[in-house]
C-alpha cells in the first residue's frame, strides 16, 4: 500500500504544480477549482498519513505562485493569510467546537459574517493618507507590485478621508470584476474572435497582470476591503466589525452584506440567506467567511501555518465543474436560428444539476475547439444559462468526434443556410418547419404575449405533432373532443384550456403585436409600435420610413416588420386570428406634462416596486415625458430600481448611470403634478 501511496503523492504533486502554474502564473487554468480542491485534499490526506514524506516544495506547503517577470516584488511585513475551508455544517460545527474549547468558553461567540468574494486578493498601502502601493498576495510573504494597475480602479481611494490620517495603513481586500462587466468583456472578445475569460475571477486577475495599465483601466474592476495589514499611528477598534466600519469612514468600499451574528446557528442562518441571494448579486461569491469578531479572542486563537484559527470559509456549491460532452443537438428556434446545444453527462454545478448547455454557434465551437467525447468545464452562475467555457485537452479521448453543422434542418429537412456576415445559421423552411411552428405557437401563448394559461410547451408540441394545430390561429378552432382525446388529459383540464384560449381573445394591441413573433420585435418595441400607430391597420400598412419614426426602431427592425406584413401567409393567419374574435381596447395616450424631471429622458425600470405595478410606473413615466426602454445602455439617462433589482442595476452601476429608488421616484412623479393610481 505504502509504495502505491508514494507514487500517488508524486503524481498529485506534479499535477498540482502544473495546475498551480497555469492558474497563478498564466491565468489560464485547465481544470475548475472544485477539481483542484479535490486533488489538493487527496494530497493533504496522504501527507497526513505519511508526515515523513512531506517536503517544503510540496504544493500543500505554499499558498500562491511565483511572481511574473516585469513586476517588482513586494515583501508583506504582515503576511497575507489564506483561509481554511468548511464544505458542510459538520465542518462548521467541528470548527466552532475547536475554537470554543481553545478559548474555554461556553458563551456563544460573536462573528463577523461576510460574503467570500471570488476575485483576487490585494493589499493596499497608505502612508500619511496617500495611496502608495498595491500588491498581490503572491506566496503570502512576497507579492507583486501592481500599483499602476490598481490606481485605475475607481473604488480604490487615492487619499484617505481624514484630517489626521495614520502614518501607515495597509488594508487587505478583494478585487473583483462584476458579472455584467465580465459578460460584456467576453462578448466584445467573441465578436472580435479573441480569447475569452473563463470566469470573472480570471478576468480580474488577467486584467491586473497586464503590464500596460491602460488595459486594466478599460476593465471595469471593483474592490471590497475586509482586513488590516500593517498599521502605524491609528487606534484600531476592538472588533473586526467596528474596524470595517472605521475603514468605511476612511473611504474604503465595504461589502453591504457583512453582518454580525451570534453562535454557530447565526452563522448557518447567514450562510442560507447568502445562498439564496447568491444568484442575484452582481458579482460572484464562492461562499461566506465567519470571523471571530473580538480581536483579543483572535489573538488568543492565533494561526496554524498560513491560516488563522479564528476564521473559516464556508463554501457554496462550485459554479464550475467538469463533465463530459456526450453529444451535440441542433435546436431550431422560432425564427429558424440553429443553436448547437451541448448534451452533457449530468453534473451538479452552481446549485443545480445541469445536463444541457448552450454552445452559441459554430464560431464558438471552433474557438473552444470542442469535440464530442471531450471533458469540458461547465459554468453556471446567476441567471445566465449554463455555458461550456473550456475544454480539458489533456483528457481528450482518441475517438473524440468533430462537431459539424448539419446541411439540412433536423426537424423538417430544409436546407440550412448561413448568410454573409451573420454568425447564425438558419433553417430555410419557415413555417413549413414544425420546429419553427411549435416555437412560434409557444411564443404566441406565452405569459407576456397572449397569456394562455395551461397551454404549456409539451402540449403545444403534441398538438402540432398530431396535426391538430398548424398555426396560432388554429388554437381558436380547437374542440373539446380533440383535447380530451389526448393522453393524460382529463375533461376538467381540457375545459380549462379551452376557457383560457377564449379568454385570451380579450387582449391589448402591444401584447398582440408581440405575440406575432416578428423578428427582433420584443415587448418594448411592440409597445412602441402600438403607441405610435395606435391601430393594427396603421402598423400593417406603414412603410419602412414610417416605421423608423418609432423610438428605438432602426432600419433592421423596420425591415423585419415590413416584410412580416407583406407575406401572404402571415396576412392569412392574421385574418384568421381577428376572425376568431381577438380584440383590444383603443390605445389611450395621455398628453405629456409640460414640465417634469423626466422630460426627454430615457429611463429603465427594474426590480419590483411596492406601491405600483410596472405598467403603472411605465405609464406615469411616459406621461412625465420620459421614454421607457427595456435594457440599460450608454443611452440610458436614469434607472428606477425597486427591490431585488438584478443585472440591470448592476449594469447601470457599471456604466455610472444615475439610479433612483422607489420613494424618490414617487416623490418626483407627484412633484410633476401627476396622480398615482388609486390616490
Ligand atoms: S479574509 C486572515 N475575507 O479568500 C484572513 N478573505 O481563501 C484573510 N476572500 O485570500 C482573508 N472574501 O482572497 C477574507 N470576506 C473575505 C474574503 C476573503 C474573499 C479571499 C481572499 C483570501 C481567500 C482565502
Amino acid at each position: 500500500m505504502s509504495s502505491d501511496d508514494k507514487a500517488r503523492i508524486e503524481t498529485l504533486r506534479a499535477e498540482l504544480h502544473e495546475h498551480n502554474y497555469r492558474y497563478y502564473v498564466l491565468d489560464d487554468p485547465s481544470i475548475p477549482d472544485a477539481e483542484y480542491d479535490r486533488l489538493m485534499a487527496e494530497l493533504r490526506a496522504l501527507e497526513a498519513r505519511h508526515p515523513e514524506w512531506v517536503t517544503p516544495d510540496s504544493p500543500t506547503q505554499r499558498v500562491g505562485g511565483a511572481p511574473l517577470e516585469g513586476f517588482a516584488t513586494v515583501e508583506h511585513r504582515i503576511p497575507m493569510l489564506s483561509l481554511d475551508n468548511a464544505f458542510d455544517e459538520a465542518d462548521v460545527n467541528a470548527w466552532y467546537k475547536r475554537i470554543t474549547d481553545r478559548l474555554q468558553t461556553r458563551d456563544p461567540l460573536i462573528f463577523a459574517c461576510e460574503p467570500k468574494l471570488d476575485g483576487m486578493a490585494i493589499s493596499l498601502r497608505y502612508e500619511n493618507g496617500a495611496f502608495v502601493r498595491a500588491a498581490t498576495r503572491g506566496d503570502g510573504t512576497t507579492g507583486e507590485d501592481i500599483t499602476s494597475n490598481v490606481r485605475t480602479i475607481h473604488a480604490v481611494p487615492l487619499r484617505l478621508r481624514s484630517d489626521r490620517p495614520p502614518a501607515v495603513l495597509e488594508v487587505r481586500g478583494e478585487i473583483i470584476m462584476p458579472r455584467a462587466a465580465f459578460e460584456a468583456l467576453n462578448e466584445r472578445a467573441r465578436a472580435r474572435g479573441e480569447k475569452v475569460f473563463v470566469n470573472p475571477r480570471n478576468a480580474a486577475a488577467g486584467s491586473l497582470r497586464q503590464l500596460d495599465p491602460r488595459v486594466a483601466a478599460e476593465r471595469k474592476l471593483d474592490v471590497y476591503v475586509y482586513a488590516l495589514g500593517e498599521v502605524e499611528g491609528w487606534t484600531v477598534p476592538d472588533t473586526h466589525f467596528d474596524t470595517l466600519q472605521a475603514l468605511g469612514e476612511l473611504g474604503f468600499r465595504i461589502n453591504p452584506h457583512i453582518r454580525r451574528e451570534e453562535g454557530v446557528q447565526g452563522c448557518l442562518d447567514y450562510y442560507r440567506e447568502m445562498g439564496e441571494l447568491r444568484d442575484q448579486l452582481p458579482y460572484d461569491i464562492d461562499g461566506v467567511v465567519y470571523k471571530v469578531d473580538r480581536f483579543d479572542l483572535q489573538q488568543k486563537l492565533g494561526f496554524v501555518s498560513r491560516a488563522p484559527r479564528w476564521a473559516i470559509a464556508h463554501k457554496f456549491p462550485a459554479q464550475e465543474e467538469l463533465t463530459v460532452l456526450e453529444d451535440v443537438d441542433f435546436q431550431v428556434g422560432r425564427t429558424g436560428k440553429i443553436t448547437p446545444v451541448a448534451r452533457l453527462r449530468p453534473v451538479f454545478v452552481g446549485g443545480v444539476t445541469v445536463s444541457n448547455a448552450t454552445l452559441h454557434n459554430m464560431d464558438e465551437i471552433r474557438r473552444l475547439d470542442v469535440r464530442i467525447g471531450d471533458t469540458v468545464i461547465v459554468r453556471r452562475a446567476g441567471d445566465v444559462i449554463p455555458q461550456v467555457v473550456s475544454v480539458v485537452k489533456e483528457r481528450r479521448p482518441a475517438d473524440a468526434r468533430i462537431i459539424r453543422m448539419p446541411e439540412h434542418c433536423p426537424e423538417c429537412g430544409s436546407d440550412i443556410i448561413q448568410l454573409e456576415g451573420e454568425a447564425d445559421a438558419r433553417c430555410s423552411g419557415g413555417l413549413f418547419c414544425p420546429a419553427q411552428r411549435k416555437e412560434a405557437i409557444k411564443h404566441f401563448a406565452s405569459r407576456k404575449a397572449m397569456d394562455i394559461e395551461g397551454l404549456g410547451d409539451k402540449l403545444i408540441e403534441t398538438l402540432v405533432d398530431k396535426g391538430l394545430v398548424e398555426t396560432a390561429a388554429d388554437l381558436y378552432a380547437l374542440k373539446f373532443e380533440q383535447l380530451v382525446s389526448l393522453e393524460r388529459m382529463g375533461p376538467k383540464s381540457a375545459q380549462n384550456i379551452l376557457d383560457a384560449i377564449v379568454a385570451s381573445r380579450e387582449t391589448t394591441l402591444p401584447r398582440f403585436i408581440y405575440a406575432l413573433g416578428i423578428r427582433e420585435v420584443g415587448e418594448a418595441t411592440a409597445r412602441a409600435l402600438a403607441e405610435h400607430f395606435r391601430t393594427l391597420d396603421a402598423i400593417e400598412t406603414a412603410d419602412r420610413d414610417a416605421l423608423m419614426q418609432v423610438p428605438d426602431v432602426g432600419p433592421v427592425v423596420a425591415g423585419h416588420v415590413e416584410s412580416f406584413f407583406r407575406q401572404p401567409h402571415n396576412r392569412e393567419i392574421l385574418d384568421k386570428l381577428l376572425d376568431a374574435g381577438i380584440h383590444w381596447p383603443d390605445i389611450e395616450v395621455a398628453e405629456p406634462v409640460a414640465e417634469s424631471p423626466f422630460l426627454g429622458k430615457t429611463v429603465v425600470l427594474t426590480g419590483s416596486l411596492s406601491q405600483l405595478t410596472r405598467d403603472q410606473a411605465r405609464s406615469l413615466l411616459q406621461q412625465a415625458g420620459a421614454k421607457v426602454t427595456g435594457s440599460v445602455s450608454a443611452k440610458t439617462d436614469l434607472v428606477v430600481a425597486g427591490e431585488k433589482a438584478g443585472s440591470k442595476l448592476a449594469k447601470a452601476e457599471q456604466l455610472g448611470i444615475p439610479v433612483m429608488d422607489e420613494n424618490t421616484f414617487i416623490d418626483q412623479i407627484r412633484e410633476a403634478g401627476l396622480a398615482l393610481p388609486g390616490t
